[in-house]
Order: structure tokens, then sequence, then C-alpha cells
């Protein structure tokens, strides 16, 4: 049984496996990922139900332009749709978008978008959904270091105050809490670049469901073998 009181703060989620589960059923690559994105409708509904306070996507990675234009079009294309279709409810639950990732360089209906869903529910005090697209973790590293470099070159922050907090600080999570579970459906055991820093302490649970057949119940049962480990922090 889930413990409603232990729901943890922020949890992250590698939603992978469209692709295979659209050829499993025949189907072109770009069904897949409008599966999926009716699966992460479902699961932002249940995790904001639930009390969860950071939801963080993994939608689309610094390395995912390695694929056709066709599919990265219709990524794009289908997060417009989303946006389009959701943004209204999302606002209604309270729910206040964030995004994870340089998403300026996405086409500009998707940044235009972006940008709305961003404001419109700028002031909204419920669960932070953070998307990260056009996200990798290295990247978003190297952006940060190249900040506090600057930053120290041009003589407003010595090399001494450089620590694990400012560092962070820097990073395009700055101000949220690290995940305490992230979740990778699909079958793959891996992190693909998401989240590195912040991860250092995160339980992972994968799931071999593909992301369009991940149910809010498979969610559910996520949080439920998260509240089984034990964290312990280095510690004893
Ligand atoms: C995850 O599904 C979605 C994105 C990476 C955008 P995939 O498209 O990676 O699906 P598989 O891994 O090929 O099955
Ligand atoms: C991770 O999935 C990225 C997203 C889910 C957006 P990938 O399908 O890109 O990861 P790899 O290639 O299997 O490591
Ligand atoms: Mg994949």
């Amino acid at each position: 049984m889930m413990d409603l009181d232990r729901i943890p703060d922020h949890i992250g989620i590698v939603m992978d496996g469209n692709g295979r589960w659209a050829r499993a059923k025949g189907l072109p690559r770009l069904s897949g990922h409008n599966a999926g994105m009716l699966a992460m409708k479902e699961i932002v509904k249940r995790a904001s139900a639930l009390g969860v306070q950071y939801l963080t996507v993994y939608a689309f990675s610094t390395e995912n332009w390695k694929r056709s234009v066709e599919e990265v079009s219709g990524i794009f294309n289908l997060l417009v749709l989303y946006v389009d279709r959701e943004l209204a409810e999302l606002n209604a639950n309270n729910v206040k978008v964030r995004i994870l990732g340089d998403y300026e360089e996405l086409p500009r209906n998707a940044v235009e978008r972006l940008r709305r869903s961003i404001e419109t529910t700028a002031d909204n005090s419920g669960m932070c959904f953070c998307i990260a697209l056009n996200y990798g973790s290295r990247d978003e590293i190297a952006r940060g270091l190249r900040a506090i470099a600057a930053d120290a070159l041009a003589g407003r922050l010595a090399p001494a105050e450089i620590d694990e907090a400012l560092i962070a600080g820097r990073l395009y999570t700055a101000g949220m809490p690290d995940p305490d579970l992230i979740i990778r459906t699909g079958g793959e055991r891996r992190l693909s670049n998401f989240l590195l820093w912040q991860s250092a302490y995160s339980e992972l649970v994968f799931s071999e469901a593909y992301w369009p057949d991940f149910t809010p119940r498979a969610f559910e049962k996520a949080i439920e073998e998260y509240q089984g480990r034990e964290r312990r922090f280095g510690g004893r």
C-alpha cells in the first residue's frame, strides 16, 4: 500500500520506449510519441493529485537531435498540441510549468507555446511540472561552469566561494530539491544524461513497460517501491 504521508517531493521520469511500443504494434514511431504524450498527461494529473511537489519529465535530450528530421519535428509538433490542449487544465489544477534545457533552440511555434505556458502558470502554487527539453546534464553543467568562470574572471566571485550549493544554483534546476525518485520505463537501466548532478542520492526504479503503457497505477507502484527503500545518504 502506498503511504500518502510519504510521497516523494520530487520525482523524475525518463519516459522511454515510445518507438518500441509503436514498432510492436506495427505503427510509425510518431504514433508512439503521440501515445506517449497521452500517457504523460495522465501521469501529470495523478502526480499532482497525490501531492508531488516537483515532477520532472525527460521529453527531449540534447542527443535526440541525432534522430531523423521527421521524428524530431514530429515530437515538437506533439508538444505544441499538448500545450494547446492541456494548458487550461494545468492552470486550473494550479500546476506551474517550468522548462529545464535550452528551449530557445526549438522551432518558433514550440518556443512561443512554452513561453505562454510558463507565463500563464507563473503564479500557481501547486505542483511544478518541469519539462526537460533539449536537456542534457553534461551540457547543463558546462553552461553552469562557463557562467561561474565568467563571474570569477570579472572579479564577482572568488574561487574559494565555489562550493556545491553555488554550482547547484547555476543549473537549470536552481532552487529545486534533488529528485528523491527517478523512474525509467522501457526496460533500459541507465540515466542517458538525465540529472546527473542532482541524482547523487536518488532512488532508481526501472519499469519494463514501454512509456505509452505506463499507467497511473504503475506510477503508484513505483512510489510504493521507493517507499520500501532505505535511504542512507552515506550515513548508517
Ligand atoms: C522516448 O522514446 C521518447 C524520446 C526519446 C523523445 P524513444 O523514442 O526513445 O523510444 P525507443 O527507446 O526507441 O523505444
Ligand atoms: C532518453 O531516452 C531521453 C528521453 C527519454 C527524452 P533515449 O532513448 O534517448 O536514451 P538511450 O538512447 O536509449 O540511452
Ligand atoms: Mg529510447
